[in-house]
């Protein structure tokens, strides 16, 4: 525990600027609840998706500047929205990483300066490890130890939570990330950015059995490949182009939630999980929340299919993980800068 035993009226403004959403929110812990267990106030997010369209994906340089001419309105309406003054809040946090760097640098300068300027300590979170505590917004009594499947447009990877903090990494991609595979498919297939939710969307009216598209690594351990099941699509189309795009969407996907669901659930049985939650972007995904749901139902497993909103990239997840990391590390140094490869944990 921090020295002085953390602080008990803590209400803090979290800020993520890590990616494409500039997001701002107010939470507050809840008294006698779990380390994790918040309330959230309030929770803005300002996406920079329509800004990055025109592009096909992130431009670093254009979100760095899209978060410097969000940011003020979006921190000053997850304080009104919270009905909360600068001056009671106990601390500012922001994501440090991993992150685009010049968009990094934009919450984590804004946070230390609001911070300075308020007299309260600076937080520095790992974005994973927000996507992680976002488990705990909706079950704060998540059963421990459990499995949580963080697949984001930069990460895909299998954490087991023995304690909070106390992380254990099960499995990873060896190549693309699962959101990443997403968005390259969606991006050959001209459907635009980001491709997530654009094939999430066109597998509603597609067969997801039209196309056997191999899983990556099923058959066994807890690493994923998903730059095989892209070429598959590729390769597929050019064979194939009247192949409608609806099919390949449903078949892209089956395969894809296939080996995210089959693995998670591996990783549960393995380390002897009493839950399982999922967390990031692609978490979003409607196959994958169904799918992984009736997979935990049947496992018998407790098990958390969050909010979208809590999925995508926001500030609240970055909140809870920062009141956790105040209580028990205390505040992060001003020294602390933007870490854009910061890990969650070592393999
Ligand atoms: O966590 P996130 O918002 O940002 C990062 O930290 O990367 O994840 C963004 C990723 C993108 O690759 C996007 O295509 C994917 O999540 N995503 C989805 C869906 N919504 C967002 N992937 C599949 N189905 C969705 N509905
Ligand atoms: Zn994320």
């Amino acid at each position: 525990m921090f020295a002085g035993g953390g602080y008990p009226e803590n209400v803090i403004l979290a800020i993520e600027t890590s990616c494409d959403e500039t997001a701002a929110a107010v939470v507050a812990p809840v008294e006698g609840g779990s380390p994790g267990h918040v309330r959230v106030l309030s929770n803005v997010v300002s996406s920079q998706i329509e800004i990055h369209r025109r592009f096909g994906g992130v431009v670093p340089e254009v979100a760095s500047r899209a978060h410097l001419d969000a940011l003020e309105a979006v921190v000053g309406e997850a304080l009104d929205t919270a009905g909360v003054n600068p001056d009671e809040l106990t601390a500012v946090a922001a994501t440090q990483g991993p992150g685009l760097i010049g968009a990094l640098l934009v919450g984590v300068s804004a946070a230390k300066s609001l911070a300075l300027a308020w007299n309260v300590p600076y937080v520095g979170v790992n974005h994973m490890e927000g996507h992680l505590f976002a488990t705990f917004l909706e079950k704060p009594d998540m059963p421990l130890p459990f499995v949580v499947l963080l697949v984001s447009g930069g990460h895909t990877m299998i954490v087991q939570v023995r304690g909070f903090g106390d992380y254990r990494l099960m499995g990873a991609t060896v190549d693309d990330a699962a959101g990443e595979a997403f968005d390259k498919v969606a991006r050959y297939l001209g459907l635009g950015y980001p491709g997530g939710p654009v094939i999430d969307r066109l597998a509603q009216d597609g067969d997801p059995t039209a196309v056997r598209f191999p899983r990556g690594m099923l058959q066994q351990g807890l690493e994923f490949s998903f730059s095989g099941m892209k070429t598959a699509v590729i390769n597929y189309v050019r064979r194939h182009p009247e192949t409608s795009n609806e099919d390949l969407a449903a078949s892209f996907q089956a395969a894809v939630v296939d080996v995210l669901v089959t693995k998670t659930l591996r990783a549960a049985k393995k380390s002897g999980a009493r839950g399982a939650a999922i967390g990031g972007g692609v978490a979003a995904n409607s196959q994958l929340r169904t799918q992984f749901a009736e997979a935990c139902e049947a496992a018998g497993l407790d098990y958390l299919v969050p909010d979208r909103s809590f999925c995508t990239d926001n500030a609240a997840m970055i909140g809870a993980a920062g009141l956790w990391r105040l209580q028990h590390d205390g505040p992060t140094g001003f020294d602390g800068g933007a870490i854009p490869s910061l890990a969650l944990v070592s393999p």
